[in-house]
Parts: structure tokens; sequence; C-alpha cells
């Protein structure tokens, strides 16, 4: 049974109902959409409330409370989150309490609640620190007996390591969503991760917009990743997004020396022209870029490097468009994001025209999609007959004796094997490859 009592939210000042689930095993259910940021927060979010008596539900018509994370960075991230608040506002039972939290949260704030009807409460991505508190008001924390269900059965787990983000690119919603660059201090950092190694994770996978802006009191994320890298029982360390004006030799060669820290960077370029980078306000041309390429290849011949890549942004022409597709070629990127841009109110670039037509932003996606498919591919099949370590993440559902993994960079291996189980680590020959994941047998 729910009752409702009006307080005042203290960022949107809004009325909302102080829910408190008077049933004595309430459940809750998550819905996140977005980046590897919002996955963290909602796991941090179902934490907390486990440790106020909730259990994860799997059916949204039994849940006592439904959460949705939600994302802004382009048009349909919106869309999509909106459609599914109405359908779970539908769905839902009618005692259930419907919050939105996240980043279209915090962008249309109050809003949202007269928009949707059924939108019990808002709560915006800068308020993540204030969760906690947050939730105190409805629902009180319970004493240590729930303090198992934290255990999570995973072998990898995202964490937080900064918040936030200065660089205002001027196409990009996040840092009015996110706010400005917050790093958390390295001793939470060890602390969180300790915890976590000893519920049973193996590998971590350290979050930020800009991550590789990291800095606690002269502690750079070079630094961070050697620290860290001292932790036992931690088998591996992940990271994204780093941005190229960060990335510096330091921190090259620090991934390059740590046997622990994948070889792996996200390096997103978003655009091959200079010019179009100008507009984008990404503070480094092409030829910085690949010069960056080049040192990261030097010290770590084997690197896997992905990106992310936008199309279409305001006057970009055919041409300059031919110079996104040539640095694809040259790079070869074991993946890539791509995106058709899309306009977000408030940021510098919704200030331009939007003048590339829709059709010719959808014919140059398909066409950058299509080059880089083929890359992926030649570089899944060059694999083949090498030897890889792989890190067992679990099994795969259909069938029984296929196990998946990741080797040390980001390449999606497959094993057959008998005797394995998650957060194994194997020696593995790649024998065949599918063009985007490689199927591997043990040495
Ligand atoms: N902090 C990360 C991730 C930002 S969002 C970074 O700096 O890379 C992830 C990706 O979404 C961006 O890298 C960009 O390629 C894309 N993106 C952001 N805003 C966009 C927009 N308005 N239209 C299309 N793509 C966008
Ligand atoms: Fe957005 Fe640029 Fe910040 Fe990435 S670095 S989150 S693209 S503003
Ligand atoms: Fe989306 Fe927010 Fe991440 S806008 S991409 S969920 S930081």
């Amino acid at each position: 049974m729910v009752e409702a009592v009006t307080v005042t939210n203290p960022i949107f000042s809004i009325s909302i109902n102080n829910y408190k689930v008077k049933n004595s095993m309430p459940s809750f259910f998550f819905q996140t959409f977005g980046c590897q940021m919002n996955v963290a927060d909602s796991d941090d979010l179902q934490r907390m409330l486990e440790a106020r008596g909730f259990s994860n539900c799997n059916g949204i018509e039994n849940a006592d409370l439904i959460v949705v994370n939600t994302c802004s960075v382009r048009e349909n991230a919106e869309q999509k989150a909106k459609a599914r608040i109405y359908e779970f506002s539908r769905l839902k039972k009618k005692s259930a309490a419907l919050w939105v939290v996240g980043c279209m949260a915090q962008r249309l704030g109050a809003a949202l609640k007269d928009e949707i009807p059924g939108v019990d409460l808002v709560i915006g991505a800068k308020e993540i620190d204030s969760m906690g508190m947050i939730l105190d008001q409805y629902f009180p924390r319970q004493n240590a007996l729930h303090t198992t269900l934290l255990k999570k059965s995973e072998i990898s787990d995202f964490l937080a390591v900064m918040r936030g983000c200065n660089n205002y690119c001027a196409y990009c919603i996040v840092p009015y969503v996110r706010g400005s660059e917050k790093s958390i201090p390295v001793k939470m950092i060890e602390e969180a991760i300790k915890r976590r190694v000893s519920e049973g994770i193996k590998e971590i996978n350290l979050l930020g917009q800009n991550v590789n802006s990291y800095n606690d009191e002269g502690v750079d994320f070079a630094d961070l990743l050697r620290k860290i890298s001292s932790i036992d029982g931690l088998e591996r360390i992940r990271f994204t997004t780093s941005h190229p004006k960060d990335c510096s030799e330091k921190l090259i060669k620090t991934i390059a020396e740590i046997p622990k820290i994948c070889k792996h960077l996200h390096l997103p370029f978003q655009a091959g022209s200079d010019r179009i980078l100008k507009l984008m306000n990404r503070r480094y041309s092409s030829s910085q870029y690949r010069s960056l390429i080049e040192m990261t290849r030097k010290h770590i011949p084997d690197a896997d490097i992905t990106t992310d890549i936008i199309v279409g942004f305001p006057s970009e022409t055919d041409d300059e468009f031919r110079e996104t597709l040539n640095l694809v070629k040259e790079v070869r990127f074991t993946t890539a994001f791509m995106f058709a841009y899309s306009v977000r109110e408030g940021t510098r670039a919704a200030e331009m025209a939007d003048d590339v037509p829709g059709e010719i932003k959808l014919a140059r996606l398909k066409e950058l999609i299509e080059q880089q498919t083929a890359i992926t591919r030649a570089i899944y099949d060059d694999f083949v007959g090498r030897e890889l370590q792989m890190l067992v993440s679990g099994r795969q559902e259909k069938r029984e004796k296929l196990w998946m993994g990741m080797d040390q960079g980001c390449k999606r291996l497959l094993l057959s094997c008998e005797n394995a189980e998650a957060g194994m680590i194997f020696k593995v020959r790649a024998v065949k490859s599918s063009g985007m994941t490689l199927i591997c047998e043990r040495i």
C-alpha cells in the first residue's frame, strides 16, 4: 500500500508524492537507456534500494517502484525513453510509483510530470550524488540484514571515477545535463574496487565522460591506473571514454607496461575535417589525432582502438565527409559507434543551421557503417591463428557448452569448453572468425 504526502523537491521545486511502500517485500523494476555511466548509476541505485529492503522484480506488472533512467544525447534517445515511460504508466499496478531519473530527467525536469501523467518523481542526473538522501526521504534504510543482497554475480563491473564534462563540444548536451567535471577521490575508488573484488568481480571498467582528464589532488589518470593495478584479486582494468586532447604519452606507456590494464582505447574522433573539428570545438586537428594513433601503436602494437563519429554536422560538405571516411580507412578502428547529427536545444551547434538534409545524413551514415563493418571483419579475420588471453564472462544462452568472453583488447570471443566458469582466464587460440566474434579453443 502506498501513502501520499506532499513534499518539495529541492532541485525542481515541484510537489511530489512521498511514497512509503508498506509492502513487506517491496520490489523495483528498472529500465536503463544511454551510456555506461547510466548503467553504473542504475546499478548504484539498485544497490541502495536493496539496502532499503527492495528486491529486483522481473516483470513490471508486480513492481512497487518503476525507475526509468534516461538519456538525452540525441533526439531519438529521448523519444524512446518517453515511449517507454508512457507504456509503463499504462502497465504498472495502480499503487506503484513511477520515477524518471538521469539525463532527460535533468533536461526536462518537472515538465515531464506535466507531459506524462503517471510520473511521480523526476530526479535529474546532477542529483545522483544526493541519491542516498533522496531515497532516505522515501524508504528509510534497513538494518544490515540486506547487505547480502548487494552481492552481484557478475565478474565485471562499472565504476564512475569522474563525473561531468567541461569540454562543451558544440553538438553535445552532456555538460548541461551532467554538470562540470568532478573526480572521485582515489581512496574512495580503491575502497569501492576492493569491496567489489571481495564480492567476486575480476574486472573493473572505470567510467568518466572524459576519464583521462581525471585529477585528484595531483593524481592523474595514469597514476590512478597504476595504483589500482596493485589490488589483489583484480585481474583486469578497462576504462572509457578517453578524449584525444587529454591522452598523454605517460598514459599510453602505463597501459603498455601494466599487464592488468586492457589494451583498448576508446578515442572518439567525431570528424575527419579540420574545419568541422574546429566548429565542433574538439580542440585537436586531424593530424594531431593521427599522431596520437601512431604513438599509441608504437607502444602497444596490438591495441584495439575504437571511436565515435558524427556525420552531417552543420555545414559538412561531401568532401569533408570523405575526409572522415579516409581517416577511418587509415586508422582501422576495431569497432566504431556512428551517428547522424541530431540538434540538441541549448547547445552551440543548435545556433547553426542544421543544413545537411536528413536523407544525406542517412546516406553518409550508411556508407560509413558499410566501410567500418568491412574493416571490423578484416581485423577479426586477421586474428585467426593468434594466441589470446580470454576472460570468461558467462555461458551463451542457447548453446550450453559455448562460453563468451573478451580478449585483452575489446574483441568478443567464444570458447567451446566443458569445464569453464565465469571469471576464469584462459590462454586460447582463435580458430575461426565470424567477422564480429572469434571462435577459440583452449591451448
Ligand atoms: N564523453 C564521451 C561520450 C559522449 S556521448 C565523449 O566525449 O566521447 C557519445 C557520443 O555520442 C559522442 O562521442 C558523439 O559521437 C555522439 N553525440 C553526442 N552528441 C550528439 C549529437 N547531438 N548528435 C549526434 N551524435 C552525438
Ligand atoms: Fe560531450 Fe564532448 Fe564532453 Fe564528450 S567531451 S561528453 S562529446 S562535451
Ligand atoms: Fe546519454 Fe547522459 Fe550518457 S545524455 S550518453 S546517458 S551521460
